[in-house]
């Protein structure tokens, strides 16, 4: 058994937007920080929200402001947002943006000079900043600039398998060197989780390989909460073919730049579903509406709908979306300035996630902090896009300087042996079984979860889902891996499933529980929204059981209530 130590104050568990803003805030505040991703450095699902970051700059909409971005996001998540957070989130965008430029992330302008602006689903004005249509893939670019001229340690392709605690706070976490298959034992005084979502768990999704959980599970298996698990939103538009190109993402901004969606008899059919708002609706809404018209037979020749820009001149398209120009051009040989492209929903984003507090990013256990798309509480039961830009970089600062405060005046913690060679032989278990593939139960299970738990579910879909969850954790047991332990994708199928099986029961259960329908969690036995559905749905380990239970959603403050004045809408939860 090769396993090496490395110490540090704060390991940083995920290298993507939120795990970089972390890392750079905790390192910035004195910390000796670790930042350890289960891919290279700079590819992440962060370069996925393509179309821009949100923040009410009121560059091109003078009467935008924090409270109406504030409302939007609390009202089209359907009130199971955080109030706390979504102030936070909104208050502090505009800096978060201006961090960026002085970073080197340069936005797209306004004639006179200022950040440009465009309009994206369900935003009262036009707030989401952008670079064209690959927003993400600057601010990551920036911010891995930022981190390698700091010096912070990175350790890519390393799969973090297990949190350590010394019984009273984390101590620790045992990942593989994926590319040497080696063990690496991380002590530190406090880990950040900012490991993504779980969207991958679903047969079609925008997601890249590695969101499938595991900083879920991690969370989970330590003591930590899950929240409101039930809640994964579905991207409206993603590719439908070449098969190779199914669910790759087709930004929302293509819409936010004029883009219509029409049915194969050629309806704009948005004009049934939302005449007011049509194809920037709540990306809820616009998503069941293009499942619903393609299983009522109103389908393109390879199962979408159409996605239609060329009423705009072809230097726009180049100018604001030189991307999605060259993926249909590349993949599917489509000019969209002169053709139709054909798009489908995709599994995009968790709302759900980790429990942490907005004001600290803390969870429950002690030492053990979480930001970005691994936790919940921001966007309720539907996210506006745009809004997970803000997110990251929001709570992953303020993750990385609580990281680094509480690591400072604390002796290491220690980690027992026992408990790494306990967890090594876990891991490695596999290597002397015969047994069934790991490949084969990732794919029943992204199948599984994509026909029922996906956009429209039933007490009855999710019981057959529950069933095969029971299924696949006896099938587990006997899981072989063959080769050895170097860069060996089989293995990497196996630790997934582990965590897999831990965030599809999350999901199950709590999509189970919840007996109504609110924003992306859509159950046909219970179409309605519920008062009494107000709350938030949390599960726990208890022994080896997993265990749910609800609390009333935090109300929003009478201090905030106060300063949001006119703009304050009531609740109508
Ligand atoms: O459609 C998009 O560009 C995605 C953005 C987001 O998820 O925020």
């Amino acid at each position: 058994m090769e396993i090496r130590t490395e110490k540090c104050n704060v390991l940083i568990i995920g290298a993507g937007g939120a795990g970089l803003r972390a890392a750079i805030e905790a390192h910035d505040n004195g910390a000796d920080v670790i930042l350890a991703g289960k891919t290279l450095l700079g590819k992440a699902h962060t370069v996925m929200a393509e179309g821009g970051i949100n923040a009410a700059l009121g560059n091109i909409d003078k009467e935008d402001n924090w409270k109406v971005h504030f409302m939007d996001t609390y009202r089209e998540g359907q009130f199971l947002g955080h109030p706390k957070a979504i102030e936070l989130l909104v208050k502090n965008a505009a800096e978060a943006i201006l961090e960026l430029e002085q970073w080197g992330a340069l936005f797209d302008r306004t004639p006179d000079g200022k950040i440009m602006q465009r309009p994206f689903g369900a935003h009262t004005y036009r707030r989401t900043c952008h670079v064209a249509d690959r927003t993400g893939l600057e601010i990551m670019t920036a911010m891995v600039e930022q981190a390698k001229k700091k010096g912070i340690k990175n350790f890519e392709e390393v799969y973090i398998t297990r949190l350590f605690s010394d019984g009273k706070r984390v101590s620790g976490a045992l990942g593989i060197d994926i590319k040497k298959g080696e063990g690496i034992v991380f002590n530190s005084k406090a880990i950040v989780l900012a490991t993504g979502g779980c969207a991958r768990v679903y047969r079609t999704s925008t997601n890249p390989w590695e969101n499938v959980g595991d900083g879920h599970a991690l969370a989970y298996n330590i003591g930590a909460e899950l929240q409101d698990m039930e809640m994964i939103q579905f991207h409206p538009t993603s590719m439908v073919y070449p098969e190779t190109a199914k669910g790759i993402l087709v930004t929302e901004s293509v819409r936010g730049e004029g883009g219509i969606l029409l049915n194969s008899k050629a309806e704009r059919f948005m004009e049934r579903y939302d005449p007011r708002r049509l194809e920037l609706g709540p990306r809820d809404e616009v998503a069941r509406a293009i499942f619903t018209e393609i299983h009522k037979g109103n389908a393109t020749p390879h199962g979408g709908v159409w996605l239609d820009i060329t009423h705009k001149p072809k230097d726009y398209i180049l100018k604001k979306l030189p991307k999605m120009y060259k993926q249909f051009k590349d993949f599917a040989d489509v000019d969209i300035a002169r053709e139709r492209m054909e798009v489908a929903p995709a599994a995009h984003y968790s709302m759900g996630g980790i429990a942490a507090g907005p004001e600290t990013c803390s969870t429950r256990v002690k030492g053990l902090y979480a930001c970005g798309e691994v936790t919940a509480g921001v966007h309720g039961a539907n996210r506006l896009g745009g809004n997970s830009l803000t997110d990251i970089l929001v709570f992953g600062k303020i993750a990385g300087k609580e990281a680094a405060s509480y690591s400072k005046n604390i002796t290491f913690p220690g980690i027992r042996e026992e408990g790494i060679v306990e967890e090594w032989k876990s891991i490695t278990a596999p290597f002397n079984n015969k047994g069934i593939k790991p490949q084969k139960i990732k794919e029943e299970i992204a199948n599984v979860m994509w026909e029922n738990v996906g956009l429209f579910m039933t007490e009855s879909s999710m019981n057959t889902a529950l069933a095969m969850l029971n299924k696949w954790k006896k099938e587990f047991r006997n899981v072989g891996v063959s080769g050895g332990t170097v860069y060996n994708p089989e293995w990497m199928d196996y630790l997934d499933i582990r965590s897999m099986l831990v965030t599809c029961e999350a999901i199950i259960r709590s999509a189970l529980c919840r007996k109504e329908s609110r924003g992306a969690h859509f159950r046909e036995d219970y179409p309605e929204k519920r008062k009494e559905w107000l709350v938030n749905i949390f599960t726990a380990k208890r022994g080896e059981k997993m265990v749910l239970y609800k609390r009333p959603v935090p109300p929003l403050a009478e201090g905030l209530k106060k300063e949001l004045g006119e703009y304050y809408e009531g609740n109508k939860g």
